[in-house]
């Protein structure tokens, strides 16, 4: 229970659903784990119902270790290289649009990605969202036929760092940062700031 909140209710896995990126590297994240979050995400809604999102599961080490090598990690960390080898993720899901099925998905995907990051905090795992990576590298490697898109990569694991959420937004600096004692922060806006209130012709 934190701030009141119930532990492992909806607003709970919200809070904790982080984008964690260090992580504890001896621990796996099993296959069925991933069938688990495959499974929720097939429940997802998706434009026009095509379902045009498909998934590489990937587990193993050297996999693992390929994924990683061609990913960019935390933009506003300048000074850091990325997860050391015991704090990297133990296991990636890679979206891809099937563009036979439809030609754009972003929507679905980010509804998609949110849901496995959600179901993976449910199993006390965590993960982190990456959209920076080398798709031409990863395409090949996976020899990925035409029609396949990489539309993310999808890093999981056993989270091994603390985040703050720091509702300082109307300072208006959103970049996360790093703390003196490895604390990873991460700036949120607050309710009031998100209500945008319309000046309504019945008030002139
Ligand atoms: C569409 C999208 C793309 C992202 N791409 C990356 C990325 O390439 N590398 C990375 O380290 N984090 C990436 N992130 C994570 C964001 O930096 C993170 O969501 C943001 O800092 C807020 O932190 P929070 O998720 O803990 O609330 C991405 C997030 C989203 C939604």
């Amino acid at each position: 229970m934190s701030n009141n909140i119930p532990e492992n209710s909806f607003h709970d896995l919200v809070l904790k659903n982080r984008s964690y990126r260090r992580f504890d590297a001896s621990i796996p994240v099993s296959e069925q784990i991933l069938f688990d979050l495959l499974e929720l995400v097939r429940l997802t809604p998706s434009s026009k119902n095509r379902q045009p999102l498909k998934y590489i599961l990937i587990n193993n080490q050297d996999d693992c270790n390929f994924v990683f090598s061609h990913l960019k990690w935390a933009w506003f960390l300048r000074n850091w290289d990325g997860p050391s080898p015991e704090e990297r993720p133990t296991a990636y899901l890679i979206m891809l649009l099937d563009k036979n099925l439809n030609d754009k998905a972003d929507f679905d995907a980010g509804i998609a990605a949110q849901t496995i990051l959600l179901g993976a905090v449910e199993k006390d795992f965590g993960g982190c969202i990456i959209r920076t990576f080398n798709r031409y590298e990863l395409a090949k490697y996976f020899c990925l036929p035409e029609n396949f898109d990489i539309i993310m990569v999808i890093a999981l694991g056993k989270p091994a760092e603390e985040i703050i959420i720091d509702n300082n937004g109307s300072s208006g600096k959103m970049e996360y940062f790093r703390d003196e004692n490895g604390l990873h922060h991460v700036p949120k806006r607050t309710v009031n700031e998100l209500i945008y209130s319309p000046i309504r012709h019945d008030q002139d």
